[in-house]
């Protein structure tokens, strides 16, 4: 049994998010079968399917160049805004690498994005780790850790465009004078902004995050590991005076406030591969059938490519750092956090990882439509169920008000 955290939120719900298959070749690098198409058609019907099963959040993917078999890419904002105008209630988080945006347009298109969805357009700034992507466009590769100095300055330009009038901020990558963006981002009550989410693994991405994201996102983790990079975002947001666990996210002081005012602590999401079967066996068999058919040239090219990352930094911690070959045939070290067995199995380890401090699972599928669904109709009830109960033993409502119901019926 896992221990409670002093970040775990009782009170809360989970969160629930998936993958947009807006590149080829679906979440694996394998040659079984995947009935996961990467055209918008699919994913505007996938989209639809997410949000009536109870999914609220959908984050795109960037990508503009071919890695571990993924040769076809559909550009994440454009995709991001589509999605968002085909649906009612997802909220789509759009993937922005730092190197390719100036921050200033990123933050008016967002607006933009905002005004047309009522509010639910949000980003994942991703500091890149595929050196081609940028060289052979003529960009600048910036070392690891100096990648995460400029997101850091990319944020807070984002944060500042989107809560202030005539807005400055002076650093080593951005000069930003007297800027005020009309319109301003929708007013979303419990919202101070479209939401920012952040994507890495390392010492200097968590330190980042605990700085300046509102939402970490993280590869795929057992359960030790992920209390690691917890302790780690928990650490830097308090030297910032981002307490754990305080604030809820609402209320935040919006437009007319001072320079940039303390922010409330950060959340943490978690990737993860979910393979629901009817029997621990089947789910297992699966996984065995997706390594055995990895497709092993692109796997190894992937894990060449990515030592640009985790082990790039000098403590050689981050991101793929520790990871397998059988991790890399699902790129985001998805199968790490052990999302595989029955719907019972899997409820139950998605709360053990509520306990340390989880607050949405960013999931992916062989499937995408069929096993959505599947998910909210399958696991989630039992996911509510077992945090109610861990809330009521700790005497705590589970307080379900604002969280999407899924409807069953229009998502089959
Ligand atoms: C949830 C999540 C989503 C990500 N999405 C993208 C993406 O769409 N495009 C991309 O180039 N990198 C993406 N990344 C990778 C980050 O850009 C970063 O390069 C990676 O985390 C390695 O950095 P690190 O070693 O500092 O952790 C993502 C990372 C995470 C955790």
């Amino acid at each position: 049994m896992t221990d409670i955290s002093s970040v775990a939120r009782l009170s809360e719900p989970l969160k629930f998010a998936y993958w947009v298959p807006n590149v080829s070749g679906g979440l694996v690098v394998s040659t079984i079968e995947q009935r996961t198409g990467w055209d918008f058609e699919y994913n505007k019907k996938l989209a639809r399917i997410a949000e009536n099963s109870g999914f609220e959040y959908a984050l795109t993917q960037t990508r503009y160049a071919a890695s571990y078999g993924a040769d076809k890419q559909h550009e994440a904002t454009s995709f991001s805004l589509a999605l968002l105008a085909a649906t009612e209630r997802l909220k789509v988080i759009s993937a922005v690498h730092p190197g390719m945006w100036h921050p200033g347009v990123l933050a008016k298109y967002i607006i933009t994005a905002d005004h047309i969805s009522n509010g639910r357009a949000a980003v994942n700034i991703v500091s890149g780790w595929l050196k081609d992507e940028f060289t052979n466009f003529g960009l600048e590769w910036l070392e690891h850790d100096e990648r995460y100095v400029r997101t850091e300055e990319f944020i807070k330009v984002l944060r500042g465009l989107w809560t202030e009038q005539e807005y400055s901020q002076s650093g080593k990558y951005y000069n930003i004078t007297d800027f005020t963006l009309n319109p301003a981002p929708v007013d979303v009550p419990g919202r101070a902004h479209p939401e920012i989410f952040f994507g890495g693994n390392s010492t200097a991405a968590q330190a980042t995050a605990g700085r300046v994201a509102d939402w970490y996102f993280s590869n795929g983790k057992d359960l030790e590991g992920f209390k690691e990079n917890i302790a780690g975002v928990v650490a830097s947001a308090g030297e910032v005076g981002r307490a754990a666990g305080r604030g809820s996210g609402a209320g935040l002081p919006s437009r007319s406030s001072s320079h940039l005012p303390a922010l409330p602590s950060p959340r943490f999401g978690l990737n993860g591969f979910v393979i629901a079967r009817d029997s621990e066996k089947e789910a297992r068999d699966t996984l065995r059938e997706i390594v055995e058919k990895a497709h092993k040239p692109a796997v190894e090219g992937f894990r060449a490519a990515v030592q640009e990352a985790g082990a790039s930094t000098t403590d050689g911690k981050g991101m793929w750092a520790d990871s397998s070959f059988e991790d890399l045939v699902q790129y985001n070290d998805g199968f790490k956090t052990q999302l595989i067995g029955t719907p019972e199995q899997i409820a139950e380890r998605i709360v053990e990882y509520k306990k340390i401090g989880v607050n949405l699972f960013l999931t992916g599928y062989l499937h995408f439509q069929e096993e959505v669904a599947v998910f909210g109709q399958d696991v989630l009830p039992i996911v509510r169920e077992l945090e109610a109960d861990l809330a009521r033993k700790n005497g705590i409502e589970l307080d379900l008000s604002q969280t999407p119901v899924a409807n069953v019926e229009v998502a089959a």
